[in-house]
């Protein structure tokens, strides 16, 4: 049984990273910027928001985060999203979900500068992703890639994955890249009959369903390969997954821990898809055309 170890993984990510800025800047180019917008005091956002901050910092790449009241209404932060899309010092901006419920996320969202888009989550991006064309691609389920690859899984031909969850975030763009891989895909959801079986018929399963350990042993085909991407707390309080892994462990090929597995992979992709936005915006300055 292997750990696939997503700290190690990640770090070795954003070495990359931070070797290419270092490149960049001595050539007096100037620093890639990540914007995080937070609206609100959501304590697991102002968690992952100082996650990324120290990212940021670690690799040196400019970053700031707006912080605004959770009173803050539709249109201010539309017009904060229009400053942003507008500056070119900025190359990509997240706003940091979930939004509070007066705000219409989806309206957000699309008013994101596509190519400032380093979430993956607006329409061009996600029908790029759909029909394989280059783009930014959702960072946890880009993560998720990278930890298959790690562990030798680049062409997935002839193996069944099986998604627990449908999420737009997690669940549909990681059934989409596998899908692209070769490997023949079943998205499973809280409405879906017989989900052990299903799960059982699983060469890689994806658990991105948020429920605490809901994925056992008899759920595991022997030799599957299981990638946990939630984060939850268990009954004492303790930082779990989706899978209980203590019961799956001995029986998979390799299995992703909580914590250490996807989440620093989702903050190194955040990071790879930043710094790619600002190469694609520097080549567009420089071939005489804004991108924005
Ligand atoms: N909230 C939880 N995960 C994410 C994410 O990947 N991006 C954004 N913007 N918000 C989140």
């Amino acid at each position: 049984m292997q750990i696939i170890d997503g700290k190690q993984i990640a770090q070795n990510v954003k070495d990359g990273l931070r070797k290419q800025i270092i490149e960049f800047t001595e050539k007096g180019m100037r620093i890639p910027q990540l914007v995080v917008v937070l609206v609100g005091e959501n304590p697991a956002s102002l968690t992952y928001v100082r996650n990324k901050e120290k990212a940021c910092e670690a690799i040196g790449m400019a970053t700031k985060t707006v912080r605004l009241a959770e009173e803050t209404t539709q249109e201010e932060l539309l017009k904060l999203i229009d400053e942003l899309n507008a500056d070119t010092a900025v190359d990509g901006i997240l706003v940091q979900l979930p939004l509070p419920d007066h705000i219409e996320e989806r309206k957000i969202l699309n008013a994101i500068d596509s190519s400032k888009d380093v979430d993956g989550f607006h329409p061009m991006n996600i029908g790029k992703l759909l029909i394989g064309e280059q783009t930014n691609i959702p960072c946890t389920p880009k993560g998720i890639m990278r930890m298959l690859e790690s562990i030798g899984y680049q062409d997935l031909s002839g193996k069944r994955a099986v998604v627990v969850g449908r999420s737009n975030i997690v669940g549909k763009p990681i059934a989409q890249l596998l899908l692209a891989k070769n490997a023949t895909v079943t998205i499973a959801h809280s409405r879906t009959a017989h989900i052990e079986q299903i799960c059982q018929e699983a060469d890689i399963v994806i658990a991105a369903v948020g429920v605490s350990k809901l994925i056992k042993a008899n759920w595991i085909k022997e030799g599957a390969v299981v990638i946990d991407v939630g984060i939850n707390r268990d009954e004492n309080g303790k930082l779990c997954g989706d899978v209980d892994f203590e019961d799956v462990k001995e029986k998979v090929k390799a299995i992703s821990p909580v914590p250490g597995g996807v989440g620093p992979m989702t903050i190194a992709m955040l990071l790879e898809n930043t710094l790619h936005a600002y190469i694609e915006h520097e080549r567009g300055i420089e071939n005489g055309r804004t991108t924005i």
